[in-house]
């Protein structure tokens, strides 16, 4: 064990978690690459849990930021900011809700427990519909709309939660149909748990789930899952932390692939927009937005610093066309996994959009999560010089594959390589 591993294990929490036997260190990024403590290059395809965006080191945000840390770090909300006013006007104009209001955060976990207040308060009910295999946050009403159980370490809750079945395509008693079988099934296990209860707060829903190892419903079942919960006036929340900003490839945000028809009722975002700084926040229509009666701020929420971060690397996104590169690279990518998976029966599927692929590994010949198979991948790409992620729901045993937005064809041919070569030293 490294003196700073024994370090990190003696004085943090045991369950943050670390990658890897032996736990690394990145020292510095550029682009799509970063550098351990012992100088060995890595091709990055998980940006730090889909978090580096565009790219490391990207000049124009470390520009943006340097020239604000000159200036001003921090005045609090009690004063006017320029650029959190700026920023809140780009996103209500991309997020597509009427009349919107944004509300930043530090982190998606508090983007989304700001949306459970609002959702509760404007409905006056604490009960929230969420999806199996979700993931939210790590707050207390988070955990509270978590369906994962590996990332629920309490079942105590504020809010009363129902989970509702759709969110993973490929298993459980629906995935025999075929698409639209699939959703009229899941609407129809909604209207029958909706006649039950007492009418919910609100439906909290991931359009592709992150942690639970990038799995979806059919594009268009949030859409006929907001339709049923309008009528009892119930509020869609869109949890767009790991697929908006136009990771997907097809849209800038996830829910456009289920509702051409109309955006959510309250968006969150975190992630990317900061490039790696914390920002986050949440998008509601003003009627919601301002439901609340009493004061509320974040202190560190749309602070300068991030802010010029996040418009600088907006611009960045919007001006190089990053949703179309994702789209365009990630439609390459995938299909090159897709090649390689058919040889190989340790992967079950190789799923996702744009710049967010699943590959997800079982026991050959069964549909048993292999755990293990997806630790050694893990390492072995590693050890081939490529960074990728794992998720899933009750065993962590889906790859996670989301390079940064600006990923060349070259490096996600070198990529597609190299985890080739892993796989198959599982196999
Ligand atoms: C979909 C989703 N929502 C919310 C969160 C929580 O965000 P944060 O870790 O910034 O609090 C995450 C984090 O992984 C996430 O994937």
């Amino acid at each position: 064990m490294t003196d700073l591993h024994a370090r990190h294990k003696a004085v943090l929490p045991d369950w943050l978690a670390l990658y890897y036997k032996d736990p690394l260190e990145i020292t510095h990024g550029e682009g799509r690459h970063v550098w351990d403590a012992d100088g060995r290059k890595y091709l990055d395809f998980f940006g730090g849990i889909l978090t580096t965006m565009t790219a490391h080191a990207l000049p124009e945000v470390t520009k943006a930021v340097t020239e604000q840390a000159g200036r001003i770090l921090h005045s609090s909300t009690l004063y006017l900011n320029r650029p959190m006013v700026e920023l809140a006007e780009r996103i209500a104009q991309l997020s597509g809700i009427p009349d919107a209001r944004v509300f930043f955060t530090t982190s998606g976990t508090e983007a989304n427990d700001t949306a459970l207040l609002l959702a509760t308060t404007y409905r006056r009910s604490n009960q929230i519909l969420a999806m199996r295999n979700s993931y939210h946050g790590r707050s207390f009403s988070a955990i509270g709309v978590t369906g994962n159980r590996g990332w629920s370490p309490t079942s105590l809750s504020p809010l009363q939660t129902l989970y509702v079945h759709g969110g993973v395509r490929t298993r459980g008693p629906y995935a025999h149909l075929g698409d639209a079988e699939f959703i009229a099934a899941c609407v129809e296990d909604l209207k029958d748990l909706l006649g039950h209860t007492r009418p919910p707060a609100a439906l909290i829903a991931e359009p592709i789930q992150g942690v639970g190892g990038f799995t979806s419903p059919p594009d268009g079942l949030y859409a006929a899952f907001r339709d049923v919960l309008h009528q009892q006036g119930a509020l869609w929340i869109a949890d767009e932390v790991q697929t908006g900003w136009g990771r997907t490839g097809d849209h800038f945000w996830g829910w456009q692939a289920h509702a051409a028809s109309g955006p959510p009722d309250i968006l969150t975002f975190a992630k990317g927009i900061g490039n790696g700084m914390s920002i986050g926040g949440v998008v509601a229509r003003a009627e919601i937005m301002n439901c609340l009666d009493a004061n509320s701020i974040s202190t560190f929420g749309g602070t300068q610093i991030t802010m010029a971060a996040g418009l600088a690397n907006l611009t960045y996104l919007v001006e190089h066309d990053l949703q179309g590169n994702a789209r365009r690279v990630g439609g390459l990518l995938i299909e090159r996994l897709r090649a390689v998976a058919a040889q190989l029966p340790v992967v079950r599927e190789v799923r996702g959009r744009g710049l967010m692929i699943g590959v997800e590994l079982v026991r050959p010949g069964t549909d048993e999560a292999d755990p293990d198979a997806a630790a050694a991948v893990l390492e072995a790409a590693r050890e081939g010089g490529l960074l990728i992620g794992k998720g899933g729901g009750h065993n962590t045993s889906v790859l996670r594959v989301a390079p940064p937005l600006t990923l060349t064809v070259a490096e996600a041919e070198e990529g597609a390589t190299i985890l080739d070569r892993a796989l198959r030293s599982v196999q």
